[in-house]
């Protein structure tokens, strides 16, 4: 039975897709944008852009209110008790990086930090480099057969030594949540500080980061229906005054003479230079769409464009899904063919999924895989889209078999 999206059409790019032939399902890797933020952005240069928190002009002032409007939306999406906790970085990868150096000079020699074997590079990088720079050890907490994290096991080697718990909400690769409430709450009680990657866990459902209850939470803009070149980092009041500065430049700083400065308080001693004025605006407007969507039908729509795709999937021979994929996306690998040939195929007859290693090759490495093929859903994707999907894939195996 045919399952329309009812938001489809806020999205004028998926028409536009749709006359280029183009069956969008690749939305884990970057969203399509509502004509909200379409709006928002030409409104915004249509009417006078301005740099934020420097001029005393006109313009400027209503750039920055407009601005600091949007800190107020995002703190309010994700419930924080205040917006100074809500920094605004470039993404998701620039918000660990600044906390892989902001807490550096937390650690001594000999301390951990534990971090999940399913993490996108994003999370892992930053905190490997970290332990190289540091001598630190960097704990990888295994995963069990669903592609969850292990609890008996991470409990057992999440211990005093742990300085930072960093692991991923929702798994990029394997679309599995995990198991926060119980990791957190271990995590805290050794003293160790939390950060939870948000950039898939956004994007499904409404997180209330007072709730979760962790020091740090980060996120992409451009995975949450808003503009690239924008990222989030929450922190707790308390965990954003550990963070020792990290970049440097205007805005940030306080006082400033030849041989020394003084620097703001986060969030805007943490947001040097001039930064994404119209992308931090477009971000405060998506948000405003989708909190005008009705949360229950979209979360009702998007289980049920996945049960139709897990179904799909397990229909077809020789098909291995990843994991056991809870949301919105599903990974998997087909026997004795190889993922550039369907992917090729599948490219070539308009569909456009993820194929490869995910930003995740230890994870892939681990599952003793070179790549695999992802297909991920948005709110304004349709049952035609996944049979369009299922069509080119039939055909494709057919080929290559
Ligand atoms: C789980 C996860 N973390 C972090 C990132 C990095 O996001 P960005 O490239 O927007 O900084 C991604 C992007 O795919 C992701 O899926």
């Amino acid at each position: 039975m045919f399952q329309p999206s009812p938001w489809r059409a806020d999205f004028p790019a998926i028409a536009a897709l749709q006359r280029q032939h183009q069956t969008y399902l690749d939305s884990a890797a970057t969203t399509q944008k509502p004509q909200a933020l379409l709006d928002a952005l030409s409104h915004y240069y249509g009417h006078g852009a301005a740099n934020v928190h420097r001029a005393q002009h006109l313009p400027g002032a209503l750039a920055t209110q407009a601005f600091e409007t949007s800190r107020d939306k995002v703190a309010a999406w994700l419930n924080a008790a205040d917006s100074r906790q809500i920094v605004f970085t470039h993404g998701a990868t620039s918000a660990l990086n600044l906390l892989a150096y902001g807490l550096e000079h937390r650690f001594e020699t000999g301390d951990e930090m534990a971090i999940s074997a399913l993490e996108h590079h994003a999370n892992l990088l930053p905190w490997q480099q970290l332990a190289r720079r540091r001598g630190l050890r960097l704990v990888v907490l295994p995963l069990d057969e669903h592609g969850r994290i292990d609890l008996e096991q991470a409990l057992q080697l999440i211990g005093p030594r742990t300085r930072v718990l960093a692991v991923s909400q929702l798994s990029n690769v394997l679309g599995t949540w995990q198991p926060l409430p119980a990791l957190l709450a271990h995590a805290r009680a050794q003293g160790a500080l939390t950060v939870i990657d948000g950039a898939q866990g956004v994007v499904h459902g409404r997180h209330d980061v007072q709730q979760l209850g962790c020091d740090f939470y980060v996120f992409s803009s451009h995975k949450l229906y808003g503009p690239e070149g924008v990222g989030v980092l929450y922190g707790r009041t308390q965990a954003l005054e550990l963070l020792r500065h990290w970049q440097f430049g205007g805005e940030m700083v306080q006082l400033a003479d030849y041989q020394s400065a003084s620097f703001r308080p986060a969030p805007l001693g943490f947001e040097a230079g001039t930064p994404p004025i119209a992308g931090v605006i477009g971000l405060g407007a998506t948000l405003d769409y989708l909190a005008s969507l009705d949360s229950h039908a979209v979360e009702a729509h998007e289980a049920s464009l996945h049960q139709h795709l897990l179904r799909g999937l397990a229909d077809r021979d020789g098909v291995r899904v990843l994991g056991t994929p809870q949301t919105a996306l599903a990974s998997f690998v087909i026997e004795g063919v190889h993922n550039a040939d369907i992917a090729h195929m599948l490219t070539e007859q308009g569909i456009a999924v993820r194929a490869g290693h995910h930003c995740a090759m230890p994870l892939l490495k681990g599952l003793g895989l070179e790549g695999a093929i992802r297909v991920s859903l948005g709110l304004y994707n349709d049952s035609d889209d996944l049979q369009r999907f299922f069509d080119a894939l039939d055909q494709g195996l057919e080929l290559l078999r």
